[in-house]
């Protein structure tokens, strides 16, 4: 056993995006729930992230957050081992993002690929925006205030967590001069992504699972839902008939079971599949069988809270106040690095005494 202060600090958020997916489970939130045995972790709904993009309608916000916490809670995600909590009910990430936005150098944002892409693939909103460039700053206050270590993120992430490190080391040496000689040489420590080891999980039409493209399986989906879901499902494309031998390296059936199936099962389907013993419907079922058993504990534990959703608000309530006394902390430190900590330098004056 480890206590609390020797543990690493680990910090991630999600977009209320609403209802999770299985890509989002295997992508990041299975690994955050094993995380969260061994590091202090912390995780964060990123509602102000998520009005970069949907600024003109906020109307789903409320919703998608409570879908996203659910989902969490579903997945396994304890109160009792983690902090969740959202961005927006810690105003220190907003102090701290307006101040990192003073020494961040347009031409980092600029340089970011995830802007860059965005701006151009998305075409229906104007992403022309101040908010929309500073998000990898707001990002970057949201690793930062908590002085996380260790920032688990997918592939696309990385140079969002390699732009905090940059804007971490540029803090630190306009300010660290500043500070006396007890406290720290620097406020903030350099954090390091870790990339999720992600399996590629494709949605129903082989593309890659994406609520966009409608070919996802949701954490939420009922039993027959998953398993209509999977009979539409594409097949390797080489295997048009019954009698036709088919191969699961080229099939996304197969990469289902690859990532779901035992042991037995995987071998039943190179076998079967190869020799055309088996047919895809059944191959299916045994594919479908394996997401009910991931899924069914998901939605036994995701009914206490439905059923009673008071108590989930209270775990992000419990968890933004627990994630307000650090951030706090953090921002002392910073205005006090920045010299703005102008009452406590100055002490109480004349006309402020009674
Ligand atoms: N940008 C992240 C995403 O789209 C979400 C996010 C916001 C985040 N703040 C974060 C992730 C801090 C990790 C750490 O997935
Ligand atoms: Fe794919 Fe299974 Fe059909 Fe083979 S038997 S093509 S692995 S669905």
């Amino acid at each position: 056993m480890t206590t609390p202060s020797t543990k690493k600090r680990v910090l991630s958020g999600m977009r209320p995006t609403g209802k999770l997916h299985l890509g989002n489970y295997v992508g990041a939130l299975e690994n955050w729930v094993r995380m969260q045995e061994q590091y202090d972790c912390f995780f964060v709904i990123v509602d102000w992230h998520a009005l970069t993009t949907d600024y003109a309608d906020p109307s789903h916000l409320k919703e998608n957050l409570v879908d996203v916490l659910l989902d969490w809670l579903a997945a396994g995600l304890d109160p009792a081992k983690c902090v969740m909590f959202i961005q927006s009910h810690v105003p220190m990430h907003a102090e701290l993002h307006l101040l990192l936005s003073m020494i961040t150098p347009l031409g980092w944002l600029e340089r970011v690929p995830t802007y860059k892409e965005q701006k151009e693939n998305i075409k229906e909103k104007d992403l022309g925006t101040y908010g929309f460039l500073g998000y990898p700053v707001l990002q970057s206050a949201d690793i930062l205030i908590y002085k996380a270590d260790v920032v688990p993120v997918g592939e696309d992430q990385v140079a969002h967590v390699e732009l905090t490190r940059e804007i971490a080391r540029r803090f630190n040496g306009f300010y660290a001069g500043s500070l006396n000689d007890k406290e720290r040489q620097h406020v903030f420590p350099e954090p390091a992504a870790l990339l999720t080891p992600a399996p590629r999980l494709p949605g129903t039409d082989g593309r890659k699972m994406s609520k966009s493209y409608g070919n996802a399986v949701l954490l939420t989906d009922p039993e027959p839902v998953v398993r209509q879901k999977l009979k539409t499902m594409v097949t390797d494309p080489r295997r048009i008939k019954r009698t036709d031998p088919g191969d699961p390296d080229v099939c996304p059936v197969g990469d289902l079971h690859k990532i779901f199936s035992s042991k037995e099962t995987m071998a039943k389907v190179y076998e079967g599949c190869r020799s055309a013993g088996i047919g895809c419907i059944e191959c299916k079922s045994w594919a479908a069988d394996a997401l009910v058993k991931i899924l069914n504990p998901m939605q036994e534990r995701r009914k206490k809270y439905e059923d009673n959703p008071r108590l989930a608000w209270d775990i992000l309530e419990a968890g933004s106040a627990r994630a307000r006394e650090i951030a706090g902390a953090t921002m002392d430190e910073v205005r006090s690095s920045m010299g703005l900590d102008y009452r406590s330098n100055s002490g109480p004056t004349k006309g402020s005494t009674k």
